[in-house]
C-alpha cells in the first residue's frame, strides 16, 4: 500500500470552523479502547472541526517523574498509532505540551482564580490519588496532581476550543476549566469561549477479563499495534458466559465480552444478532464465537498497522508532523496570550524586551 504523505503547513490562524481541543497523555501504545473511545471519534470530527491534538507530556509526569526519559519514545509511538488510524495531519494539529510556554504562562494566571479547597473536590483528581495511594483531601498530594486540571484548562483555553471530546471521566476537568473560562471573562472580559465537553457516545471498552476498563495498568489491553496471533491468543483467553459447560448450553449475553467487542467493532449488525440468536439457543460455541471476533478485530487492525509499518519508516516525516504541529499550535497559544496580556492589563516584560 502506498500512502501518499501530506505535509502539513502552518495553518492562518482564525480559520472560520468551530474549535476543538482533546490529546493523551503518552503513557505507550494505544489500544481498542483508545480506538472506540476517543480516536475513530476524531478521525470523524477532524473534517468539521480545527482540530488540536496535545501529547500531555507534563501531565504524564504527576506519576511518572523518574521515568521520564521514557516520554519521548512515547510520544513517538502515539504519533505513529495518530496518523495509522487516520488522523491527518492537514486536519488535525498535534503539538507537544511541553513546547508551549504559552500554556505554562496561561496555567500561572488561571491558577489565581481556583481555591485549593475546589481543586481537593475534583473526583476524578480523588479517584486517580486514591489509585496510588494518597488523599487528594489531605496534605499528602504533591501539589502538581493537585493542580494539574488546572493546566489542563490552560490546554483547553489556549486554543479558545468550544468542544473537548473525552472520556466521562473528564468531566470534572472540563466543569472546573468552564468555571476559570466563566471567572476569567468577568473578570477581564470575554477572552474565552466557555467549552463543552463531547462525551464520546461508545461506553467504555471492558478488558479481556470483563473487569475494570481496558487498560494498559490492568494488563488486559488488545493494542492497535498487536500481531495477529497475538490478537488471537488474546482473543481466545476471554471471559463469556462462566455459568456455561458445554458449547450446546444456552448461552448469556449479557456482561459477555465477546459479545460487548463484537457490538462495538463488527459493522455487520446482523450477522451480531444472529449470532446472539444462535448463542442464547445454544447452537453456537464459545471457540467458533471467538474465531469469529479475531477476524472482526484483524479486519479493523490490518490497514491500521500496515500504514503504521509504513509511517515506522519514515521517522523524518513523524518528526515533521510534530514540528510542524508544535509551530502552528505556539503561533495560536500566543495570539491567545496576546488577548489575556491585553485583558489582564499586564505586558510590561514583553514590551520591554521588544523595545
Ligand atoms: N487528562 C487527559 C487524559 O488523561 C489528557 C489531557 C490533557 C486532555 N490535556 C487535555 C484531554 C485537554 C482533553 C483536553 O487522557
Amino acid at each position: 500500500m502506498h500512502i501518499e504523505n501530506r505535509i502539513p503547513e502552518i495553518r492562518a490562524i482564525g480559520e472560520e470552523k468551530k474549535i476543538i481541543l482533546t490529546g493523551d497523555r503518552p503513557t505507550g501504545k494505544l489500544h481498542l479502547g483508545h480506538y472506540i473511545g476517543s480516536l475513530k471519534n476524531r478521525v470523524a470530527l477532524q473534517d468539521q472541526y480545527d482540530t488540536f491534538i496535545i501529547i500531555a507530556d507534563f501531565q504524564v509526569l504527576i506519576d511518572h517523574l523518574e521515568d521520564s526519559h521514557q516520554v519521548e519514545a512515547n510520544i513517538r509511538e502515539i504519533v505513529l498509532d495518530y496518523l495509522s488510524v487516520g488522523i491527518d495531519p492537514t486536519k488535525s494539529t498535534i503539538f507537544i505540551q511541553s513546547a508551549l510556554p504559552q500554556l505554562t504562562e496561561l496555567t500561572t494566571y488561571l491558577s489565581m482564580l481556583v481555591t485549593v479547597a475546589r481543586l481537593r473536590r475534583n473526583p476524578t483528581v480523588k479517584a486517580e490519588a486514591q489509585r496510588v495511594g494518597v488523599d487528594s483531601e489531605r496534605d499528602n498530594i504533591v501539589y502538581g496532581f493537585l493542580g494539574y486540571p488546572v493546566s489542563q484548562a490552560a490546554d483547553i483555553l489556549l486554543f479558545r476550543a468550544h468542544c473537548v471530546p473525552a472520556g466521562e471521566d473528564q468531566r470534572p476537568h472540563i466543569e472546573q476549566t468552564r468555571e476559570l473560562a466563566e471567572r476569567f471573562n468577568k473578570l477581564f472580559g470575554e477572552v474565552f469561549p466557555v467549552p463543552e465537553l463531547l462525551v464520546s457516545e461508545t461506553p467504555k471498552l471492558p478488558g479481556l477479563s470483563g473487569e475494570g476498563k481496558m487498560s494498559k495498568s490492568l494488563g488486559n489491553a488488545i493494542y492497535l499495534s498487536d500481531p495477529a496471533a497475538v490478537v488471537r491468543q488474546k482473543v481466545m483467553s476471554m471471559y463469556t458466559d462462566p455459568t456455561r459447560k458445554h458449547a450446546a448450553d444456552p448461552g448469556h449475553i449479557e456482561g459477555n465480552v465477546v459479545f460487548t467487542y463484537l457490538d462495538a467493532f463488527d459493522p455487520d449488525i446482523h450477522h451480531v444478532a444472529s449470532l446472539k440468536e444462535q448463542y442464547q439457543a445454544g447452537s453456537v460455541g464459545d471457540v467458533k464465537l471467538k474465531k469469529y471476533l479475531f477476524e472482526v478485530l484483524v479486519r479493523l487492525l490490518e490497514p491500521i498497522q500496515s500504514r503504521r509499518t509504513e509511517f515506522e519508516q519514515q521517522p523524518d516525516y513523524i518528526r515533521h508532523v510534530l514540528r510542524q504541529g508544535c509551530i502552528h499550535a505556539r503561533e495560536v497559544g500566543e495570539e491567545t496570550m496576546k488577548l489575556v496580556r491585553k485583558a489582564v492589563q499586564y505586558d510590561y516584560p514583553n514590551l520591554l524586551i521588544s523595545q
